[in-house]
């Protein structure tokens, strides 16, 4: 399937009914790397009822237990970190999920979601952060599907998403990605989104901690033109407040990126496919291919 045509099957992910079935547990951990990690990294911006652990590391933390709902997501089911901290997660006990398309994780005897094959990891998102949603938040079909036609309404009109794009090439900048509260994970997702698709380094970073960090080089050590800001509005007039000030003081402009929708799920996606069509049509213009990881499929065959 060509990239275009990927992107354009994340409305119909967002429909992805599966959920997992729970008793009653005391934590979330949810494992995974890369395009399947960022499941986990949005679900915690979603869901704050109890603690949830982002695990990105062949390692689990030492809480986890029998009360632990331990969900391992990845697309391919083969990642070698996802399957160690499953495995560490079988044996102390906690009550394991997985949510994968085939590979090992489908064979390890845990309760398992599987899921399309024959995407992009990255591109499957709707898929690998669907059950997640599903099983702890239960959004109202109204809410799915109106984040179904947003993100529809872009697969059949992405041109302010290719201006960027092209403002991007143009300058031949590095774009650094501002994100807040509840789209930080967003955020990182349009900076790895950069990183797979377009070829090119990014950086993301969010509103209010890059105020007590980032605010110096902003201010006094980049030339401006080296990057291209853009930053997630936020309905949190602090938030705001400290945008206008920190392009004030450091003599920065951001590009707003605005989200849209009335619900906190059709937000959060449709960011997520605004980002997609900047980083595809980065790659159209840079002569890329945007489905091409074969550099990361090299390193996964050496260490292994
Ligand atoms: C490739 C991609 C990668 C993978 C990551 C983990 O599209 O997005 O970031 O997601 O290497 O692999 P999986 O998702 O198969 O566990």
């Amino acid at each position: 399937m060509e990239f275009s045509e990927e992107l354009k099957t994340l409305k119909d992910q967002v429909r992805f009914d599966g959920s997992f079935r729970t008793g009653t547990f005391s934590n979330i951990v949810i494992a995974g790397m890369g395009g399947s990690g960022i499941a986990g990294r949005i679900f915690s911006e979603m869901y704050s009822a109890k603690p949830v652990f982002v695990c990105d590391d062949y390692h689990i933390p030492e809480f986890v237990d029998g009360n632990t709902e331990f969900i391992a997501v990845s697309y391919s089911g083969n990642t070698e970190e996802t399957l160690s901290a499953a495995e560490e997660a079988i044996k102390k006990g906690a009550k394991v999920h997985a949510i994968t398309s085939g590979g090992r994780l489908s064979e390890m005897g845990v309760d398992t979601i599987k899921i399309p094959g024959g995407l992009q990891p990255r591109s499957a998102v709707g898929y690998l952060t669907m059950p997640i949603i599903n099983t702890f938040i239960r959004p109202k079909h109204e809410d799915i599907e109106e984040a179904a036609g947003l993100l529809s309404d872009l697969d059949k009109n992405n041109t302010v998403q290719e201006n960027i794009a092209t403002e991007i090439y143009a300058g031949r900048r590095i774009p650094v990605i501002y994100g807040s509260t509840p789209y930080r994970s967003v955020a990182y997702r349009w900076k790895t989104q950069f990183n797979e698709n377009a070829k090119i380094l990014a950086y993301s970073n969010y509103f209010s901690e890059l105020n007590h960090n980032d605010t110096m080089p902003l201010r006094d050590t980049y030339r401006k033109d080296e990057f291209y800001f853009m930053a997630f509005d936020s309905t949190d007039e602090r938030i705001r407040k400290r945008i206008e000030v920190t392009q004030k003081i450091t003599g920065t402009s951001f590009k707003k990126i605005e989200a849209r929708g009335s619900s906190l799920i059709a937000r959060i996606f449709y960011l997520i496919h605004f980002g997609d069509y900047v980083t595809y049509h980065l790659a159209r213009i840079r002569n890329v291919d945007p489905q091409d990881v074969s550099a990361i499929e090299d390193l996964k065959k050496r260490i292994s």
